[in-house]
């Protein structure tokens, strides 16, 4: 029986573990990715941790999101980035150098490499053959330090291409269709594998734009091969010799198979707030639009960018609406630049940005209230932009381009032009003079920015506490620490974050929890999806919180809250959901820490001493271990 693309990179990656459904595998990371406001949690637990040295062959942290506030706090949290990385042997990008996911695509990622990212994003790197996976701030720090990463051994879902994307549909437009399909739960537990014919009809920009937002369907991965486009692409940007051609063997066999037609894909749109509202965009056409923003990982390349500057080209965007285009690396700038195409976006009236993460979470171009804003970003979640009420749509940067024009949103197909025909150019190349190498040498700096992760004590025989809150379904991770730009200032201090943990849903939550010493958090489906930040297990732990009881977890996040020692329980029957209240008191039947060592598939949960039901506990053996010693950091510490 023939092997997948992913179970090929998983073998030759393998360090122990199984490649069987069900089971985990320990596997091999060449590479990873930091940014700069989850990655310096990484590096105080690297440090905690007492590595001497960074062992993947690339370890590159970014300065890309938090680069807009005024008081110094962004510059120290960078200085601090830039000299640890260069002590340990790693690579530091410059704010304003670009887009993890962009920058680290143009650079550094190589076909059939492995790569760990403490972003959710990381999935981009598929559109190179390279199997590119989030992971919480604490599993990276491990690869960083040279541990394999253990990976819940993934289900692979064929996405087979025909055809060929047609008039003003674009990669944008692809992934949207199978949102709408599958829903921001669909890709749970899965790499998604996409193959077929079409494949070749889609630039390596247009693959990364797919395999980007397959983390909105809650994927692990997402793979294309790596073929003759790929070979090109990397001759564009000078990395031929890392070329590797790969493709999964023709008997391969999937777990799923998803057909997709591109030739019958139309544009589409996500209407506020879920990537999954997916209807085409004329259903929504006429709509009044307050502002139009094209960039982010996502939609931010050189290709995305040159396609605007195409469709804006001898045009004037409208009176009543803003255009932001922020490209997503300095490259993209340098190339736009280069082929006169800034002086097409400046004359239309484009407001051209830096190249960072920027409005995508809050950080500038907060739409104003009561406005619509329509962007070609990869999330829509409600308060993401940084107004708690926004009414945010996503779409293709065709459509938010054409939509600038005339104000509204439009169907590009209703205008009366042709749709862009952007080449990419032959010379993608450009000097690293922002990114900066190791140093062993360098004395590392730390601000006040700077905090300590707590170690938490072991987990007790006995937990009882209240449910401090009661949640609905699809809470991100945003809602549980928010992104804005006053949160994302202590991220890196746990114990100042902390205050601001699950405001967005009950702003007496941090209040609540620290005058309980303990008691859990109860949720709806899909608990903590959306980013892979793990301040929003940490800060849990930080408040003494004993666990979280929800209908199903995210991937990212259910290991986040194993890793901090928090609990994390799933409902085995959805009606006492709906029973449990607000401030009801909820206690484990039995000794817990015996429990959960002696492999207990399913624990009695005691509520107000009345009622009982049953709380599932889907956990590998090492999970378990992790648990009852209070977390990853304190058992690798009391290993030490
Ligand atoms: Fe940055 Fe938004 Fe991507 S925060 S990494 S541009 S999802």
């Amino acid at each position: 029986m023939g092997a997948t693309l992913t179970e090929k990179l998983l073998s030759e990656h393998c360090a122990g573990g199984e490649l069987e459904p069900g089971e985990t595998i320990d596997v091999e990371i060449d590479q990873v990715l930091l940014q700069d406001v989850l990655g310096p949690l990484v590096w105080i637990e690297f440090e905690a941790l007492e590595f001497d040295e960074v062992e993947p062959d690339v370890a590159v942290t970014y300065a890309d999101h938090q680069v807009y506030q005024f008081d110094g706090d962004d510059t120290a949290t960078h200085k601090y980035l830039r000299t640890v990385s260069q002590r340990y042997g790693g690579h530091f990008s410059k704010p304003g150098n670009g887009i993890c996911h962009q920058v680290h695509r143009e650079r550094f990622i190589e076909p059939g490499a492995t790569l760990l990212g403490s972003d959710s994003h990381s999935t981009t790197m598929g559109g190179f053959g390279a199997l590119g996976i989030g992971a919480g701030g604490l599993d990276v720090a491990l690869a960083m330090g040279g541990e394999p990463y253990t990976l819940n051994v993934p289900e692979v879902v064929e996405v087979h291409l025909i055809g060929e994307l047609d008039g003003w549909a674009s990669a944008k437009d692809v992934i949207l269709e199978l949102l709408r399909r599958l829903s921001v739960k669909g890709g749970v537990g899965s790499v998604f594998e996409f193959t077929g014919p079409g494949v070749v009809s889609l630039s390596v920009p247009e693959r990364c734009t797919i395999a980007n937002m397959t983390t909105e369907l809650g994927a692990t991965s997402a793979l294309f091969p790596s073929d003759t486009r790929t070979r090109q692409h990397l001759r564009r940007l000078g990395r031929e010799d890392a070329f590797r051609e790969l493709s999964p063997d023709d008997d391969a066999t999937y777990e799923e198979r998803i057909e997709v037609d591109l030739s019958a894909i139309e544009p589409l749109i996500a209407e506020p707030s879920m990537p999954d509202n997916v209807v085409p965009v004329s259903e929504v056409a006429g709509t009044p639009v307050d502002q139009c923003i094209v960039g982010t990982c996502t939609n931010g390349s050189y290709f995305d960018v040159a396609t605007v500057a195409n469709i804006v080209d001898g045009a004037e965007v409208a009176s009543e609406t803003d255009f932001v285009v922020a490209p997503a690396s300095k490259r993209s700038i340098e190339i736009l630049a280069r082929e006169g195409r800034t002086e097409a976006l400046y004359a239309a009236g484009v407001n051209l940005s830096e190249s960072t993460c920027g409005a995508c979470i809050g950080q500038g171009h907060v739409p104003a209230p009561e406005s619509v804003s329509l962007r070609a970003f990869n999330r829509n979640f409600k308060g993401r932009s940084g107004n708690p009420d926004d009414s945010v749509y996503l779409a293709s940067p065709e459509v938010v381009a054409a939509s600038a024009i005339t104000g509204e949103i439009v169907d590009p197909r209703d205008l009366d032009r042709d749709p862009p025909a952007v080449s990419l150019p032959d010379d993608m190349t450009r000097t690293d003079a922002e990114i900066v190498g190791p140093n062993h040498r360098a004395d590392v700096y730390r601000g006040e920015t700077i905090g300590t992760v707590p170690l938490k004590p072991r987990l007790p025989s006995e937990v009882r506490g209240p449910a401090l809150t009661k949640a609905g379904d699809n809470v991100t991770t945003d809602h549980i620490v928010p992104a804005s730009a006053e949160v994302m200032s202590v991220w890196s201090d746990p114990q100042a974050c902390a205050d601001y943990t699950l405001t967005r849903i009950d702003e007496d939550f941090p209040e609540k929890a620290r005058a309980a010493d303990g008691g859990w958090v109860v949720a709806g489906e899909n608990y903590g999806q959306g980013s892979s930040r793990e301040n929003a297990a940490l800060e849990l732990a930080v408040l003494g919180v004993d666990g979280v009881i929800a209908k199903d977890f995210a991937r990212i996040h259910f290991a986040n809250l194993v890793n901090f020692g928090v609990l994390p329980l799933t409902f085995a029957d959805d009606t006492a959901y709906e029973r449990i209240e607000e401030g009801d008191d909820l206690s484990i039947a039995g000794d817990v820490a015996d429990l959960v060592r002696g492999g207990a598939e399913q624990i009695t949960v005691r509520v107000n001493d009345d009622w009982t039901f049953e709380a599932s506990v889907h956990l590998t053996d090492a999970e378990r271990a992790t648990l009852v010693a209070g977390g990853k950091l304190s058992q690798l510490k009391r290993e030490q």
